[in-house]
């Protein structure tokens, strides 16, 4: 029988894993799949952890969630089409959950069948090789201490990549009198009150602490763009200056002159695609960006079509095109999808590329995974989704974002699997401090 290794137990394992209970729900004949999951539990980066650098076990933590995170898209735009808010709520909700209410509705899919029996928790993959057409896997039981191998026909790799924070350093970084962190370590902002803080980056995580430090009370935010700004209109006490020069005891000076007295520096700098329990020939490398190169349909490894990774995109579609990814990959898997030959692969790759790379606003890029994830939708009996409205929806947050940065979560959208409208919040984002399922279900 067909052996299936699936790595890692967040949303991507979880819709690879749900494809093939799909299929075996329509009577097809399924291979013997084992999910491989270092943490004690599943749900991936949505399995909150207050822990940060090492567990337990003295493996780093994985987990790059904070409390208070809400949604920072329209919830209608990852909803999964085979598995409604509606369904799971008995009632719409609005737009943007917190995290809480996100991570039960991940769980609440695959909690009802046998997904879960299919996973080996606590257990660390560190090592995959190909040898003798198979993939040899060496994994570590972390409770035990034990480490064993077993060999599979095919690897899916669901890891994520946003554990492994990327940390450049500045000039006067050692001798800075406070604290300096990474995103990935960055918990809650309560720490942050009544302090001057510096953050750096002008990504989402850069624009969502920076804002989570504004609403629990920072004194000053002060945000050093690299390339380009976001551009908001920030709220008083909030300002985006170019790029940090350099820190002077704690003073942090920047390269269009700005000084800063500052007590926190949080570097939103990134993450890394980081596989080092994969072989160099099998690994992924790749900066964070829309059409990662070498996969065939953003999934398929061009060197060996029996390695599938999953979710390594930069990512406006989350859940709905890990979905439609996995399920692509569960037909290559199962011999339903014949993959061409390698020049067709070879030229399929390089034009998705290519596009990428023409890419000049959100508004393209937005274009540009939507067109690849309803490409990949068709080629598979993933469930109806509307994928233009899901589009639409994206533009129509990015505008309003521009209008107003404190107010675009306050937001309603339209269900593109129900076509229910989800209600308006009880209370406004900026002064909403309990995230709790509860309070936002007003249960
Ligand atoms: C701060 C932050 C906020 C975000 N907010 C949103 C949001 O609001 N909406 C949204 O749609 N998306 C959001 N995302 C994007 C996020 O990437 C996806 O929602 C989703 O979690 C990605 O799923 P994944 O399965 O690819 O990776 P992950 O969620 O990272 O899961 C990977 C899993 O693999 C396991 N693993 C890793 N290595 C190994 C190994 N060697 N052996 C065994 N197991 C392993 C990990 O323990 C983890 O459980 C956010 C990301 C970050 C960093
Ligand atoms: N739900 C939420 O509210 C929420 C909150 C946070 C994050 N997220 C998610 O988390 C994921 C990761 O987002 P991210 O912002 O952490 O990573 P990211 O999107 O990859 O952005 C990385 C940022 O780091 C900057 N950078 C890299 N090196 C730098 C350096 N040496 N100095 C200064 N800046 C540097 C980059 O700037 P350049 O452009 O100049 O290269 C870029 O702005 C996304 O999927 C996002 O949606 C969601």
């Amino acid at each position: 029988m067909t052996k299936i290794a699936i790595i890692g137990a967040g949303p991507c394992g979880l819709s690879m894993l749900r494809a093939f209970e799909q299929a075996e729900k329509k009577g097809e004949k399924i291979p013997e799949v084992v999910c491989f999951e270092k943490q004690a539990d599943w749900g991936g980066l949505w399995n909150y952890s207050w822990r940060t650098g090492s567990d337990q076990y003295g493996d780093p933590v994985p987990n790059s969630m904070y409390r208070y995170l809400w949604s920072n898209g329209p919830k209608e735009c990852l909803e999964f089409a085979d598995y409604s808010f509606d369904e799971h709520f008995r009632k719409p909700i609005p737009s943007f959950p917190p995290r809480a209410v996100l991570y039960d509705y991940i769980l609440g899919r695959v909690s009802k069948g046998n997904i879960k029996n299919k996973i080996k928790f606590n257990t660390k993959v560190t090592s995959t090789i190909y040898k003798n057409d198979k993939f040899e896997i060496s994994y570590l039981d972390k409770t035990n201490d034990t480490t064993s191998k077993d060999n599979f026909d095919y690897v899916v790799v669901a890891s994520g990549h946003f554990s492994v924070p990327f940390i450049p350093e500045y000039e006067g970084m050692s001798s800075f009198p406070g604290r300096i962190l990474h995103s990935h370590d960055f918990r809650d902002a309560e720490e942050f009150r009544g302090k001057n803080v510096i953050v750096l980056g002008s990504s989402y995580s850069a624009e969502d602490i920076a804002l989570q430090c504004h609403k629990y009370g920072a004194n000053s935010i002060t945000i050093g763009y690299r390339h380009n700004p976001m551009g908001f209109k920030w709220p008083k006490g909030m300002k985006e200056v170019h790029y940090l020069d350099r820190l002077d005891g704690k003073k942090a000076i920047f390269k269009d002159g700005t000084e800063q007295d500052a007590d926190a520096i949080i570097l939103c700098t990134g993450y890394l695609h980081h596989f080092p329990f994969i072989d160099e020939s099998l690994r992924l490398k790749t900066r964070n960006r829309l059409y990662p190169p070498k996969l065939y349909k953003g999934v398929v490894w061009q060197d060996n079509h029996k390695l599938i990774y999953l979710g390594m995109q930069d990512q406006f579609h989350t859940f709905n095109m890990f979905d439609c990814q996995a399920w692509y990959a569960r037909d290559v898997m199962m011999g339903k999808i014949k993959l061409p030959s390698d020049d067709e692969i070879n030229n399929d790759i390089n034009k998705w590329v290519a596009m990428e790379e023409k890419l000049e606003n959100p508004d393209q890029m937005i274009d540009f995974q939507t067109e690849y994830t309803k490409e990949l939708h068709e080629m598979s009996d993933y469930p109806k989704i509307d994928f233009e409205l899901i589009r639409k929806h994206f533009k129509e947050w990015e505008h309003h974002k521009v209008e107003d940065i404190l107010t675009y979560r306050n937001k309603s959208f339209s269900s593109p699997v129900t076509g229910s409208v989800g209600p308006i919040h009880h209370t406004p984002w900026s002064e909403a401090m309990d995230d709790s399922l509860k309070t936002f279900l007003n249960k």
